[in-house]
């Protein structure tokens, strides 16, 4: 853990301009600088960044903060990588706090890197066997020109070859004075009993599987020839550094693509990210053959919510991942899936068709999940009406799973459209399946609000609001006061309120000096460290010490918004949910009332028909959430 100080140093240090320049040109405008928004597409630039503020705000996209969260934004890193970053960008000795079981981590951490560095190794071995050494050459290099690799790929992958013989990398380990146990724990070589070690990775092409930072953290290795005495691909055991179930073979090729494209294409196999990245299909990400797990589902969901998966055309693969759709859409993602003709997949089919006609056959085959589904359950059932329930019995528990409100109602009319069957009928049934499931998880919030509130309000291009109202307010100041208490088993009051906000962009705290604060919190959050307004009477930023100071003095004990109501706050309560719950509801209706006010302005100037539809419809969206709130607000606030 970095140190307080050390955080400091580095924020204090690090020079906004040099930063950014890092990754975009900047031109001179007045008393800032402009340049072209690496978070979005435009032509015109209106990246602005102000070194005397320290900040960037682009005016196209809305993206603002300061040098380290343009690198978490940008890189995709965690706070404390992007402090680290930064340090050794101004050559910063960064000091660690001390931890309770300090040893213990210094010895893990001193395993974790012991490891690394005989994966790095390996890796750099395996690349120059390909290049450098006849056998690789002719072997190796021969296999992946076959396949279609090109060099840029062969580069960008890292792939490499690893020789027939059966200690080449004991050997080239051995000469460079390693310590062999720690390639032994990497599951690249193995003792025999006499003690003497030997290679695992034979007589194979390589593909190194690296981390979300580039890190190499496993192997994958194929065999050059079909034989059935070994298997097609050897994998990396489980390793300190390497936990399958929370790695994407590609991720790191693809993060930046995933994001850009607010799309994560998802394969079975090396070879389909591959192809497809050569073929300019960037976004894409493997599972490596296994079935898809909550943590690839979570990595995936740190840089986009809509998932595509690309089935082979096998009847095997297509059942595997049904399993995969429904884990998708209880995360929350939008799924739909592209399949191949009988015995291909993406990698044998891109090549089939070329890059070009490929891309076009994903864009004419993409269906939405319950299509797809549809499409496969159907298959044979005919008017058959006992077998005909059961298909729909199975979409409406995948629908069920999905925790939007709106997005099941919406399925629930195409499955009705599609099976023929009363819409209302088929509510009723993914209300049941829900109950049913919701038994088993409790939450200390009940499932009808987390609904509305997680209910994803779609925003207009622009943003229609911009002032931080009261509800903004009150959210902060309990945040404040609160952040660092138990909120549940596991959680604090602050863990709750990040993740609620990231639930709907709408809750989205447009304030920015609240947004300040609760960068603030995150900051020392990760630091494990307590916080209340006495830190933030003392802020260094004077925004800040304002802010903190209002919020202790008498007039803002009640913020008017709750006390119209006849809705009194306790702040200091024993039980925080009834609080929490409430404000959260409150906090959407405002900024639903906001988005509605502004839609009907824009309705009454509206004057092609397509936009006026587009506002009614809009209308209508934003209505009924806010009327669901209102009438809970009357049942919730005691
Ligand atoms: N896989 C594995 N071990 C095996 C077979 C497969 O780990 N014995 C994993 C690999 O990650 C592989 C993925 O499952 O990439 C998909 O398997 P498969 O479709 O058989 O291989 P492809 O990726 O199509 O590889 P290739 O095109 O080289 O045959
Ligand atoms: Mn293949």
């Amino acid at each position: 853990m970095i140190s307080r100080k050390s955080v400091d140093e580095v924020i204090n240090a690090a020079v906004i301009e040099e930063v950014v320049g890092d990754y975009i040109a900047l031109k001179k405008r007045g008393a800032n600088l402009l340049g072209r928004c690496p978070f979005h597409d435009e032509k015109t630039p209106s990246f602005t960044v102000s070194p005397t503020k320290g900040i960037y705000k682009c005016f196209g996209c809305g993206k603002a903060g300061n040098s380290v969260s343009f690198l978490m934004e940008h890189d995709s890193l965690s706070f404390a990588d992007a402090i680290r970053k930064l340090a050794s960008k101004y050559h910063i000795t960064l000091e660690e706090d001390t931890l309770v079981n300090r040893e213990e981590y210094d010895e893990q951490q001193k395993k974790r890197e012991s490891l690394l560095v005989a994966l790095d190794f390996a890796n750099k071995y395996f690349i120059d066997q390909l290049h450098n050494s006849d056998e690789g050459r002719v072997v190796g290099d021969t296999y992946f020109r076959e396949r279609g690799f090109t060099k840029q790929t062969i580069d960008e992958f890292q792939l490499g070859y690893s020789p027939q013989g059966w200690t080449s990398l004991v050997d080239a380990a051995k000469a460079h004075q390693f310590n062999l146990t720690h390639f032994a724990d990497a599951g690249l070589i193995k003792k025999r009993e006499d003690e003497s070690y030997f290679d695992l990775f034979r007589h194979r092409v390589i593909f190194p599987i690296h981390d979300l930072t580039g890190k190499v953290i496993a192997f994958g290795g194929r065999q050059l020839v079909k034989d059935d005495k070994s298997p097609k691909y050897l994998n990396s055991p489980e390793t300190d550094v390497y936990h399958k179930s929370n790695v994407l073979y590609g991720i790191f090729q693809s993060k930046k693509a995933i994001k850009t494209l607010n799309n994560c294409f998802l394969v079975e196999g090396y070879t389909d990210v591959i192809t497809l990245h050569q073929s300019d299909v960037k976004n894409v990400v493997a599972s490596s053959g296994t079935s898809l797990t909550e943590g690839q589902i979570k990595l995936i969901k740190r840089f986009t919510d809509n998932v595509t998966v690309l089935y082979d055309g096998d009847a095997a693969g297509i059942k595997a991942s049904l399993r995969g759709i429904d884990l998708l859409l209880e995360q929350g993602l939008n799924v739909r899936t592209v399949s191949f003709p009988e015995g291909e997949d993406p990698d044998s089919y891109c090549k089939h068709l070329g890059p070009v006609e490929f891309k076009k056959y994903l864009q004419e085959q993409e269906k939405d999940f319950i299509l797809f589904k549809t499409d496969l359950l159907m298959e044979g059932v005919g008017n058959d009406p006992i077998r005909k329930t059961e298909v729909v019995k199975n979409l409406l528990t995948s629908i069920s799973l999905i925790p939007d409100a709106l997005k099941r109602a919406a399925y629930a009319r195409e499955c009705s459209r599609l099976m023929d069957t009363d819409e209302k009928l088929l509510l009723v049934e993914i209300n049941k399946l829900r109950k049913n499931k919701n038994a088993l998880d409790q939450q200390p919030i009940p499932q009808e609000i987390q609904e509305i509130l997680h209910t994803k309000t779609e925003l207009p291009p622009q943003e229609l609001y911009s002032g931080g109202d009261e509800q903004e307010m009150n959210l902060i100041r309990l945040l404040i006061q609160s952040g660092h208490k138990k909120f549940m088993e596991d959680a604090t009051v602050a863990d709750f309120v990040f993740k609620e906000l990231k639930e709907d962009d709408a809750l989205k705290i447009v304030n920015p000096v609240y947004q300040k604060v609760l960068d603030e919190i995150t900051a020392i959050m990760e630091h494990e460290l307590d916080f209340n307004e006495q830190f933030f009477v003392n802020h260094e930023d004077a925004e800040i010490r304002k802010m903190a100071a209002d919020f202790l003095t008498e007039q803002h004990e009640l913020s008017s918004a709750w006390s119209d109501n006849g809705i009194i706050v306790k702040t200091e309560k024993e039980n925080y949910v009834q609080d929490l719950q409430s404000l959260f509801l409150f906090l959407k209706k405002s900024k639903l009332e906001q988005l509605i006010k502004a839609n009907l302005e824009e309705l009454q100037q509206a004057e092609e028909d397509e936009k006026r539809n587009f506002c009614l419809h809009y209308h209508i969206q934003l209505t009924e959430v806010r009327n669901m709130i209102s009438e809970m607000l009357g049942t919730v606030v005691n």
